[in-house]
């Protein structure tokens, strides 16, 4: 990459908004409208718990959607899909009625063979009672449909699909949510209300999703994101990791959190937002993508970064890769202008003796070294205490990682 504007690929951009701002100057969240969830009275939050049939305990990943449509982030949802809205979102990737996009469907599972539609369920998690449930409908879920239709496959070597089939129960329920509380987390997410508010306005808000920690390559990617062709001048980004549950092989979140933490503090960079966000990763590649751009919305970014393989997956038995290296970021292209935002694409960078990061066809064309460290070989020097070459990670984030990974160990 010999200058920032030829990581961008090239499309069609344009230098103005092509959001909707709010009168805020921030733009609009999805649907228009800010969903919040939240009762406040303690009268009426104690007459909701007491007015509830059943009490169920919440996954991580429940608990995790719980606090994202609690707080707005999956706005304009405003509780757990119901029979009809979950067909409709898996068959279509939009909401029923209003015709939004809705990447994944967002569902609430369980056993319970006892709780009925028409009911409430308290929903707690870790002795936190999160939310009041009112079940409009519960049903026996085509998982096989749903996952064909979301992940593209029905095979358990997806780690998607095998969450569907093995972690969720039974039966989905849907219905609307009233929140009592938000789960205490070791890492503190900002609700979108609190992003929004500390974000600039009238100004491209550029975000990153990652679920792993931010190694070279990323940061690579981020801050070049911000003299993209089609971000303005004066634009932030936010660095937005998701700390909730991912693939198994993946470093678990709080320890991201340390990581990124210790980063933020590095770079020091007022134009570098940090917040964490509550979601569970479902390793959905293009239709995952809608989804987090869908949810990048409503905490306030117009652009949204995506380069190569985002949220993809392979198979567990074979290694091959389920989606195409840019299947995620074209589906993004090509739904960003009905969302209002702008993709922020990029192709795959590598790292190379003589120019640096550049993108693989440069490498390629121009005949450089390229240096290469897989995950799998990442793991094993770090376990074995091996020096990490600073072209690949970051010293501080190494640290954390390396505290980690000996801790495990050992
Ligand atoms: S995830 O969102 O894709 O699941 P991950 O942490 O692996 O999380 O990646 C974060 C973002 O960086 C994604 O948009 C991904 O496409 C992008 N990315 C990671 N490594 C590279 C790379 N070497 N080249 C281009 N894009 C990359």
């Amino acid at each position: 990459m010999s200058s920032n504007k030829q990581q961008a690929r090239s499309f069609a951009a344009s230098a103005m908004p092509a959001y909707q701002p709010e009168s805020s100057g921030h733009i609009a969240p999805h649907g228009g409208r800010l969903v919040d969830l939240m009762v406040r009275e303690k009268d009426y939050k104690r007459a909701l718990v007491d007015s509830c049939h059943h009490k169920q305990e919440c996954s991580d990943r429940n608990a995790c959607d719980v606090e994202l449509l609690t707080v707005g982030g999956f706005s304009p949802l405003e509780g757990f899909l119901n029979k009809e809205a979950y067909e409709h979102v898996v068959e279509h990737m939009r909401l029923p009625g209003s015709n939004l996009l809705m990447g994944l469907p967002v569902v609430m599972d369980t056993n319970s063979e006892a709780i009925r539609e028409g009911q409430r369920v308290l929903l707690t998690y870790k002795g936190q009672d999160l939310a009041v449930m009112e079940v409009e409908s519960k049903w026996l879920p085509n998982k096989a449909l749903e996952t064909k239709a979301c992940y593209g496959t029905t095979s358990l070597e997806h780690p998607g699909t095998l969450m569907v089939a093995t972690e969720r129960g039974k039966y989905y329920l849907g219905g609307k949510i009233f929140g009592l509380d938000l789960p205490q987390r070791v890492f503190p997410c900002a609700t979108p209300a609190h992003v929004r508010a500390d974000l600039p306005t009238d100004t491209d808000v550029v975000a990153f999703q990652c679920r792993n920690p931010v190694h070279r390559a990323h940061y690579e990617l981020f801050t070049r994101a911000l003299h993209a062709p089609n971000v303005r001048p004066g634009a932030v980004c936010l660095v937005h990791p998701t700390c909730g549950p991912t693939q198994d092989d993946d470093i678990p979140g709080i320890v991201r959190y340390h990581t990124y933490e210790v980063l933020k503090r590095e770079i020091d960079n007022p134009n570098i937002r940090w917040a964490y966000l509550p979601y569970s990763m479902h390793m959905a590649g293009p239709r995952e993508a809608i989804q987090h751009m869908i949810i990048r919305k409503n905490y306030g970014c117009t652009h949204f970064i995506v380069g190569r393989d985002m949220a993809g997956s392979k198979s567990s038995l074979s290694g091959e890769d389920f989606y195409g290296m840019y299947d995620a970021q074209e589906f993004a292209i090509k739904h960003a202008p009905e969302l209002g935002m702008q993709a922020v694409p990029s192709l795959d960078v590598v790292y190379t003796e003589e120019a640096g990061y550049v993108t693989a066809a440069e490498a390629k064309a121009q005949g450089l070294h390229v240096k290469k460290l897989s995950g799998t070989k990442f793991r094993q020097m770090l376990r074995g205490g091996e020096d990490i070459p600073e072209w690949f990670a970051f010293k501080s984030v190494v640290g954390v990682l390396r505290e980690h990974a000996q801790h495990k160990s050992g």
